[in-house]
């Protein structure tokens, strides 16, 4: 076979690779922010319900883990398939990290609120945290598709 088409093929064979890849990063950081939004409504009810706060400190944790690494969760290459991730996270990338920076500093309050086992502190903070989901999702995710 000449080396051209050799080529050739690997680069089809890349491409459908890096196709797969894409989809399976869209499919952990989708999961991801689902846990996310399981978390949210746990800490609801508790806010809801007056409960103990202190217990809510270990799923805050997880969530400022969760965002630290979430800009790694969208690649290049990864804003088509199965996503409403839309294209200004990759043409505005400077905002989409400052968004996701933002939602590590307010889970953070968040993290303090649960910790001091004040329940109007909690709620205010989880209101907080819920304008800050919103913050980033108006300008970076799309419709359903
Ligand atoms: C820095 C940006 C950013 C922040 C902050 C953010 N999100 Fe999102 N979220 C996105 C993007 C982008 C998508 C679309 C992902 C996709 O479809 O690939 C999304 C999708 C989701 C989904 C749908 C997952 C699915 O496909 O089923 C949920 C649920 C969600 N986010 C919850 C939250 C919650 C709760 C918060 C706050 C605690 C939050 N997000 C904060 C950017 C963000």
């Amino acid at each position: 076979m000449k080396p051209w088409i050799l080529a050739g093929i690997a680069i089809a064979a890349f491409g459908t690779a890096s196709a797969a890849f894409a989809q399976d990063v869209i499919a952990q950081r989708r999961d991801g922010l689902r846990a996310m939004g399981r978390h949210m409504e746990a800490i609801k009810a508790v806010s809801d319900a007056r409960g103990d706060t202190r217990p809510l400190v270990a799923r805050v944790e997880e969530m400022i883990t969760f965002y630290r690494g979430l800009p790694a969760l969208f690649p290049a290459g990864s804003g088509t398939g199965d996503t409403r991730a839309l294209p200004a996270i990759w043409s505005d990338r400077a905002g989409f990290e400052r968004a996701n920076a933002n939602m590590v500093t307010q889970l953070e309050a968040l993290r303090t609120a649960a910790a001091s086992g004040d329940n109007a502190a909690l709620t205010a903070a989880f209101n907080q945290t819920g304008a800050t989901c919103g913050a980033c999702h108006r300008p970076y995710r799309g419709p359903a598709r």
